[in-house]
């Protein structure tokens, strides 16, 4: 089956059943307050242990061991996969629902970032949907509005906060002044950040979202090794303080852009003055902005994960199923996406940039850092310098003019080889002015 029709009911199976699962079976429970053009009925469901207690009674649906069983089976019309995980169980069952000819909705970043070109083709041959709303900005309505809504827009970059772990992160550093490692066990301790952050805190979450977001805007093929990734667990909340007197917030950026020679995707730190609609993202929000003619700048933000504001977005899918034939997942057919450029471009940009390190504190070290900027080209634009107290090593931000990363990436390397610094220097781009 390719849809349903409006009045029709829908047979989902629900593979996974963690925070989002539990979730999504919540609001099914309260369908008659949404506005889905049919019924969805639960016929089964799976997961990795079926007496986890998860605030909502499974009794009533047939319960699988085995997802790909669930996605085969006959009383199922639809498979919701809430799994997680670029391969194994989740790809396995998204596999067997499409070779079946089923639809598929999953809130699977990792799945499509990795395998997205795979998948998307599986789904076009069949003619089915393959939704994914939840996958990118949680209950922000981004995926479709790029795909549908904005398909009039010749868009020339988006950009946001993608990772609200990280953004909680980086606001409470900036809050409380705690260092990285600190507010971190916090995070984990409140259940915002997971037990195993790597995902988050790496920017790798951050770089499966904007490689779909650049799939949809730009027609190019997710490429995970082509995306160029840094996440926040270098930045010292010394960075942030210091950002912070220049007028600036530390953000982990996520961006895809198109120039003349392709598009090209990262995700990094970056600083963004506090007038730039980034700055105000505050917590665990996300935020996405798509710029491009001939709209100028549109800015989306919401609440990127949790249980409710991710199984909205899989309701909205739901309801898309009773809305017509499938069209192709990223809009463009798969066949015909576009590869991404090489992430070493990254290194050939031309920015400001800020420098943060701890300096340390003997006659002369500060003109050795400013002669090893000069020697390379590159010019302070603003610079403060705090007291070593008696720790020894005097905290120093530096925010260059315009100038090559090679130059500056040059210049700390002469700083290494003097050994003037207490720590490994941070270097965070700047983010052009809103
Ligand atoms: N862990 C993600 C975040 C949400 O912190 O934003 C799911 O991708």
């Amino acid at each position: 089956m390719t849809g349903a029709r409006a009045g029709e009911a829908l047979r989902l199976g629900v593979a996974g059943l963690g925070t989002v699962g539990a979730g999504l079976l919540a609001l099914i429970e309260r369908q008659h307050e949404l506005r889905i053009p049919g019924r969805l009925e639960v016929s089964a469901v799976s997961a990795r242990s079926r007496s986890r207690g998860r605030g909502v009674d499974i009794s009533g649906f047939r319960w699988h061991d085995d997802p790909v069983e669930l996605a085969e089976a006959e009383d199922v019309d639809v498979v919701v996969e809430l799994i997680g995980g670029s391969d194994g169980p989740a790809r396995r069952t998204v596999e067997a629902a499409l070779r079946a000819g089923k639809p598929v909705v999953t809130a699977n970043k990792a799945l499509l970032a990795e395998h997205g070109v795979e998948i998307a083709a599986l789904a076009e041959a069949r003619g089915v949907h393959l939704l994914f709303e939840a996958a990118v900005g949680g209950a922000i309505p981004i995926v479709r509005s790029l795909r549908d809504s904005l398909s009039g827009v010749i868009a020339a970059r988006v950009s946001g906060i993608l990772n609200g772990t990280c953004n909680y992160i980086l606001s409470e550093m900036l809050r409380t002044g705690a260092a990285y490692a600190e507010v971190l066990s916090e995070a984990q301790r409140l259940g915002y950040a997971e037990r195993d952050p790597y995902l988050d805190v790496s920017g790798m979450d951050a770089a499966h979202k904007v490689l779909i977001l650049a799939s949809i805007a730009f027609g190019a093929r997710p490429d995970l090794p082509q995306v160029s990734v840094e996440g926040v667990d270098r930045i010292e909340a010394m960075d942030i303080s210091l950002a912070s007197r220049f007028d600036y917030r530390i953000k982990l950026v996520a961006e895809a852009f198109r120039d003349a020679s392709g598009v090209t995707c990262r995700v990094a730190p970056a600083l963004v003055r506090i007038d730039h609609p980034l700055a105000q993202i505050g917590g665990p929000l996300n935020a996405v902005i798509v710029e491009g003619e001939p709209v100028g700048r549109l800015t989306f933000t919401g609440p990127g994960a949790g249980a409710g504001p991710t199984a909205a977005a899989v309701m909205g899918d739901l309801a898309r199923l009773f809305d017509g034939p499938a069209t192709a997942p990223f809009g463009a057919p798969a066949r015909t996406l576009a590869p991404l450029l090489s992430r070493a471009r990254v290194s050939q940009e031309r920015s400001a940039f800020f420098i943060g390190a701890r300096l340390s504190d003997r006659p002369g070290v500060l003109a050795a850092l400013s002669e090893a900027l000069a020697e390379a080209g590159v010019s302070i634009d603003k610079l403060i310098q705090d007291s070593a107290g008696d720790t020894g090593a005097a905290p120093v931000a530096i925010l260059t003019h315009l100038c090559p990363r090679a130059a500056v990436e040059r210049a700390l390397v002469r700083v290494s080889e003097l050994a003037i610094t207490a720590d490994v220097p941070r270097l965070i781009r700047i983010e052009a002015r809103a």
